[in-house]
């Protein structure tokens, strides 16, 4: 194989077989090929996209770069969740233990953040001690256990995933419906599971910035799930606004935390059940989405979803004490807020700019080699459709990199429009 001839057949878009994308792929994950080629391949695959065919090829290849698990032997529905990417969502952080809760067995890998986008692992590394590197036998010895592990892509799972994800996040090549697919469909796979849902974002905030695009991703995520024998359900969600009161990271376990003590934030815990519901009726643990959410709103009520994700902190090495009342962590340095500058109802968030700006306050990379900054993040005090007058704090955002902080308040301004008309914020879709 020469590499660079396989890169002119995708920029001058032509279909790349099967073991074409396995030599390449592998050659990357051995170091044979280099980051730079794979950086050209990946800009090829985002200008031209790939075919039903060159997908479903992309993610065996992906999957085969490391190990399939296998819970056949667990006498539990063994399933996942997993969201196309936003500003602000932890649902997985509270859904996860939720679901391990109520009997279901989650082998959740997950990945960092990316692009504009939070990640579920950089948010669960601010725990202190708390280690997502699992091996493959400390990971399957883990969901056994406790129900529950949320692990990296690693050298035996995954490889060629936790490469090009970082890679992407890099290189602007993130936007890519059959980069997306290759991403999430591989991890999903190789987890071994049954069962999957799907949160497809939708809006500015989101990698697929309309509902053609969102159902078009969504189409192909079931397609794949379905062709690996998983049942596989979408829900379609808005990124139109950040998830939550907050967006960062360690402030994100704090609301994740507050969600699974029956705290958490409104939108947050409707995706969340939304989200829990079509995994309780694929597992046959409900029988209708009121009886799933009954369900799933007493296990936050008995503590026992909390209880399950005290145990998984402990299991990966974490210390549960960081959440025993009155203890402070990562508690930042430096904030700043933003006004209203006029009063009315807020029309529009630009979600974008504003995962731009927890990107450069330290929540997320610029560079592969940059380190993040736990205390970084964003609190907003209102959403779309809420009223506010001139002179209210819109926002709130806080580090402990004082020159990082001034760069972010560039992005953050202007990102709120505030007008007269009464506006409708749809969170979930058909
Ligand atoms: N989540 C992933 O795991 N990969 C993507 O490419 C996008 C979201």
């Amino acid at each position: 194989m020469i590499p660079a001839e396989l890169i002119k057949k995708k920029r001058n878009n032509q279909k790349l077989e099967k073991d074409e994308l396995s030599e390449f792929i592998s050659g990357y994950v051995k170091g044979t090929v280099p980051e730079y080629q794979m950086a050209a391949m990946l800009m090829a695959i985002y200008f031209n996209s790939m075919d039903p065919d060159e997908i479903d090829s992309l993610v065996t290849v992906m999957l085969e770069s490391g190990e399939r698990m296998n819970f056949s032997q667990m006498d539990r529905y063994v399933a996942d969740k997993h969201s196309t990417g936003g500003v602000g969502d932890k649902v997985s952080i509270i859904l996860g233990p939720l679901l391990a809760a109520a009997g279901l067995a989650i082998p959740m890998i997950t990945g960092r953040s990316l692009g504009h986008t939070g990640g579920t692992l950089d948010k669960l590394e601010t725990i202190p001690g708390l280690k997502t590197n699992l091996d493959l036998s400390e990971f399957k010895r883990q969901v056994q256990d406790v129900g529950i592990a949320m692990i990296s892509q690693t050298d035996e799972i995954c490889p060629a995933d936790r490469m090009m994800y970082a890679l992407r996040d890099v290189t602007g090549t993130v936007e890519s419906i059959p980069l997306i697919c290759g991403s999430i469909m591989s991890k999903k796979i190789a987890e071994g599971i049954q069962g999957l849902v799907s949160d497809v974002k939708t809006g500015n905030g989101a990698f697929m910035k309309t509902k053609e695009r969102a159902r078009k991703l969504g189409a192909a995520l079931q397609r794949i799930g379905e062709s690996f024998q998983i049942t596989t359900d979408i829900v379609y969600s808005s990124m139109d606004q950040p998830l939550g009161r907050y967006a960062g990271l360690w402030c994100e376990i704090q609301e994740s935390v507050a969600g699974l003590h029956g705290k958490g934030p409104e939108d947050t815990m409707t995706i969340t059940y939304e989200l829990g519901s079509r995994l309780l009726m694929q597992a046959k643990l409900a029988k209708s989405r009121a009886a799933a959410v009954t369900l799933q709103k007493n296990l936050i009520q008995s503590g026992a979803a909390y209880e399950i994700f005290l145990e998984m902190v402990q299991a990966q090495g974490g210390d549960p004490k960081v959440f025993d009342k009155n203890q402070e962590h990562h508690k930042a340095r430096f904030e700043q807020i933003i006004l209203a500058s006029s009063s009315g109802i807020i029309q529009k968030m630009d979600t974008y700019r504003i995962g731009l700006a927890t990107v450069e306050l330290g929540c997320g990379r610029k560079k592969a080699s940059d380190l993040i900054d736990p205390t970084a993040g964003i609190e907003f005090y209102h959403k779309i459709g809420a009223e506010v007058s001139k002179g209210d704090t819109i926002i709130r955002y806080f580090n402990s990199h004082e020159s990082r902080l001034t760069a972010a308040s560039r992005l953050l301004m202007n990102t709120f429009k505030i007008g007269d008309e009464a506006v409708e914020h749809e969170l979930i879709f058909q």
